[in-house]
């Protein structure tokens, strides 16, 4: 499936004289993409911004993107199609990569069911400036937990193309890291996602090694 996009003529880019090299510089710590995918209550928004706030206290430049509140406005006009899913994917894709190239550390908490979409998103960018973390919540345990209702009105028929019950989710096969995000403790998964960044150069390893150094 391709997205057709209205094609822009006559359209030059302009080169910024603030870079994002001096942005980095400037704060210390690369720009990055790390994208959260996994099923609706798996733990992905939750995770991303407990990582935030882990970042923020040590004066990171921070932003989550999340699911349920882009599709409150920039995302509004989409459903749960597969195509809409796409089109969700490829303008979180493109958001995502502008805040990187300011110098954020952008973190985006999306279902991201197809693979294909998340992997479209990694090929406009650098190779090590997306990193997908899988949640990987059994959907027992997501509908057990069920804290918007929404697995029950699935199963109750009043909800369609519901992820994981009647539409499908692709787990990653090459992302950066899974983590245990329904069975480990919250502090557990913050501290892999953290210790990821670190290992890929992200953020120095001096800022996080000493609970001393925290800034608030
Ligand atoms: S995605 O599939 O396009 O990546 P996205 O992450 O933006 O989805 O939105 C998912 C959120 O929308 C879920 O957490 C849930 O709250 C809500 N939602 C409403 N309808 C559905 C549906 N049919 N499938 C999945 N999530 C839904």
């Amino acid at each position: 499936m391709t997205t057709q996009l209205p094609v822009s003529t006559n359209v030059v880019w302009h080169r910024a004289t603030v870079t994002r090299a001096r942005r980095e510089a400037q704060n210390g710590h690369r720009g990055v993409i790390i994208w959260f995918t996994g099923l609706s209550g798996s733990g992905k928004s939750t995770l991303a911004h407990a990582v935030e706030d882990e970042l923020h206290q040590r004066g990171c430049r921070t932003f989550v993107l999340d699911g349920d509140n882009v599709r409150h406005g920039l995302c509004g006009d989409l459903g749960f199609s597969a195509k809409d899913r796409q089109e969700n994917i490829r303008r979180i894709g493109e958001m995502a990569t502008i805040f990187m190239e300011a110098g954020v550390i952008v973190l985006t908490a999306f279902i991201s069911p197809y693979r294909a979409d998340r992997e479209r998103v990694r090929s406009i960018v650098e190779c090590g400036d997306f990193i997908e973390i899988y949640c990987d919540t059994p959907i027992e345990i997501c509908e057990l937990r069920d804290v918007k209702g929404l697995y029950k009105k699935a199963r109750a028929g009043q909800l369609a193309e519901f992820t994981g019950i009647t539409s499908p989710y692709e787990v990653p096969k090459n992302c950066e890291l899974t983590v245990q995000t329904g069975l480990a403790e919250l502090d557990v998964c913050v501290h892999q996602v953290v210790g990821k960044m670190m290992q890929y150069g992200i953020i120095n390893v001096e800022n996080f090694s000493h609970e001393s150094s925290k800034k608030v």
